[in-house]
């Protein structure tokens, strides 16, 4: 098993988005705005990083109390997210921690639920990594690793079906990255992932060598 990976502070591209015309209904990488044809066209679309827990509590973070530690209230993002993305289909969002999303959910009204479900089958409002949160890679066990993505993706699946189906891991955080989590995300099906933190010598060294985006095998038993 491999994986894709690419090293970046940015966000997932529409992989080789040609020039089409979107077609009705449609959601994963068909769902990309139109690009130009003549043109290398990177598409960068806005993303959460909500910590399940970090400088305060989840609750904390869900409903903005104590706004002195950190400025950070998720149900707002949430909220104005939908709003802007009903106000203009140009718009596209990626949401990532399902702890969050799915407490937001049960909260909604059936009209806001219907809304979002277009929105998700419409491809305009994604998931990345879809994990009930952004796991540690060093302290975890893989066991909890594999239970915390079963949890969001069921969800994810419950709720929306295909549409939500996570295509990319997103481990923008965490404090350096195993190969064993590598090789559970190609075995969870993701296409590729994105890191957000490395080491600098070997940020450096892949910046000069143009080697940012590689394939990863993981796995000396899964094959490949
Ligand atoms: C996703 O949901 C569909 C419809 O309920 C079901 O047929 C399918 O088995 C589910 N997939 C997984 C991986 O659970
Ligand atoms: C890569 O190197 C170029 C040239 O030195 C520099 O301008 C750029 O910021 C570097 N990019 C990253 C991601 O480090
Ligand atoms: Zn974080």
């Amino acid at each position: 098993m491999y994986i894709l990976i690419v090293v970046t502070f940015i966000i997932a591209a529409c992989y080789g988005a040609p020039y089409k015309v979107k077609p009705f209904n449609s959601c994963g990488y068909e769902a990309c705005n139109l690009g130009q044809p003549d043109k290398l066209n990177v598409h960068l679309v806005a993303h959460t990083h909500d910590d399940v827990g970090w400088l305060k509590t989840v609750d904390q973070y869900y409903y903005g109390a104590r706004s002195d530690i950190q400025r950070a209230s998720v149900q707002y993002i949430l909220d104005s997210v939908i709003e802007s993305l009903v106000q203009n289909p140009e718009r596209r969002f990626i949401y990532v921690e399902i702890a969050f999303f799915w407490r937001w959910w049960n909260q909604q009204s059936q009209e806001i639920q219907d809304t979002v479900k277009q929105l998700v089958n419409d491809g305009r409002l994604e998931f990345i990594s879809g994990g009930w949160c952004m796991n540690d890679e060093g302290a975890t066990h893989y066991n909890s690793i594999i239970d915390q993505h079963t949890l969001g993706f069921q969800f994810l699946n419950d709720t929306f079906g295909e549409c939500a189906r996570p295509k990319i891991g997103w481990q923008i955080d965490p404090f350096g990255h195993s190969r064993e989590v590598a090789s559970l995300f190609a075995q969870m099906g993701f296409d590729g992932t994105f890191f957000g933190r490395v080491d600098y010598q070997d940020k450096d060294q892949r910046n000069k060598t143009k080697t940012m985006e590689m394939i990863w095998k993981a796995s000396a038993n899964l094959g490949q």
